[in-house]
């Protein structure tokens, strides 16, 4: 999929602009403060509905203003295009999401849309925060790769889970939890248990397969990054690999019911990145993390690629930081081999210049207070190309 057009309205400092983006390279490059990093964040907001550097919808919104839009045209591979508009706005926390004219309801329906996969400089927060953001990773794979089979698995999972943890709770504000409380509840839990089993096997099922189809292709990528050896990833499925989950929940029960909550399931998995049998985030140093990091982000977009012959648009913000020229080299490398749409963000345009083969459709944007200006730039051996129609449209 590739972004053929992008309007933004009234987000952050970008006031009203359209522009027709290179469906390969696209660089932002501005000051500090210019806007390099909303306009990243109006393309998120158009391919998911929010923003990745708030939950709330009001800091988005450009100051004194009641909503904010985005729309684009977004080009499948091989077919038509489609019109997807996004808008939120201030009263109201829900989103209004129109696809070729047809209001949607669901967040995820609109992600098939347009796949997006983010690197920025809280990309490490995926080694080193929680399992969540490791599983959101995991999942971003199995719901684009398996989306038929995950959506329905994950509901039900989520429906089981909570049906059985509302149970759990009832049972801790019971006077005493003595075996009696325990066989009572256990009896209860009997139908959510056997839904939740059901359901918890299968998503690890999907889960598993993804892993392990992007195991070598993340080795792949690392590779073509950096000399780094001796890195190993592991998925964890959420409770003991040597026991059956009823077994688990069976024995857990009475802790289950003390905290009020299940502590065992796929609500709990993890990957588990290391090094020569260490924990990645002590051992490696920031710019190794970001490499692996960046190597797992780009395995997923090729594995995507691979197993369903579309593209995910990558948002590279501030690409240099962090990353020696070499490896910039690198990354940029693999990006243009991937012939993917992507759009970076750096503060010095000069930090990139060298990274582009003479083929690749650079284009390059100049940001100046919430503005674009395309900006003509020849890298080596490339011809000087006219920029396309890039128009800045104001209120
Ligand atoms: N709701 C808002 N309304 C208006 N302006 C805002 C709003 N939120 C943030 N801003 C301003 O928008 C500007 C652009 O921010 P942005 O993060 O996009 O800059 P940037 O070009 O990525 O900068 P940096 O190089 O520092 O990362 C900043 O000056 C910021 O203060
Ligand atoms: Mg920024």
């Amino acid at each position: 999929m590739t972004i053929h057009k992008l309007m933004v309205k009234d987000i952050r400092n970008l006031e009203a602009l359209t522009i027709e983006p290179s469906p390969f390279i696209n660089i932002l490059y501005g000051l500090n403060g210019s806007g390099k990093t909303s306009v990243l964040e109006a393309i998120h907001l158009l391919g998911l509905a929010r923003s990745f550097r708030s939950n709330r919808v009001k800091p988005v919104i450009r100051k004194d203003q009641q909503k904010c839009t985005v729309f684009g045209q977004v080009r499948h591979s091989g077919s038509a295009v489609l019109n997807v508009g996004v808008s939120r706005a201030l009263q109201d926390e829900n989103f209004q999401i129109r696809v070729s004219g047809e209001n949607l309801r669901s967040t995820s329906a609109l992600a098939q849309h347009l796949p997006l996969q983010l690197i920025n400089p809280d990309t490490f927060r995926l080694l080193e925060g929680s399992p969540k953001d490791r599983r959101q990773f995991l999942d971003w794979g199995v719901f684009h790769v398996k989306q038929r089979d995950f959506i329905p698995l994950w509901k039900r999972l989520q429906k089981a889970l909570k049906q059985r943890n509302s149970l759990l709770r009832h049972g801790r504000m019971s006077s005493s939890i003595n075996r009696s409380t325990i066989a009572q509840i256990s009896s209860e839990l009997q139908v959510w248990n056997s839904e939740l089993v059901k359901a918890s096997e299968a998503v690890h099922q999907l889960r598993d397969e993804y892993f392990e189809q992007l195991k070598p292709v993340f080795h792949e990528v690392l590779s073509q990054l950096t000399e780094l050896s001796g890195i190993s990833l592991k998925y964890y499925r959420g409770w003991d690999k040597e026991r059956s989950f009823s077994e688990v929940l069976a024995e857990s029960l009475e802790k289950d019911i003390q905290s009020g909550y299940s502590q065992s399931g796929p609500q709990r998995a993890d990957i588990r990145v290391r090094i020569d049998g260490t924990n990645a985030i002590d051992t490696l140093s920031r710019g190794q993390l970001k490499l692996v990091v960046c190597a797992l982000k780009l395995a997923q977009g090729m594995l995507f690629y691979r197993k369903t012959g579309k593209q995910c648009v990558f948002l590279v913000d501030d690409l240099p930081s962090e990353l020696d020229a070499p490896h910039r080299k690198a990354l940029c490398a693999i990006l243009q081999n991937m012939k993917t749409q992507v759009f970076i963000t750096c503060v010095e345009q000069s930090a990139l210049a060298d990274c582009w083969l003479p083929e690749v459709y650079v284009k390059v944007f100049h940001v100046k207070q919430g503005r674009l200006e395309a900006n003509e730039q020849i890298y080596p051996g490339r011809e000087i190309r006219q920029a396309e129609s890039l128009e800045i449209e104001h209120e």
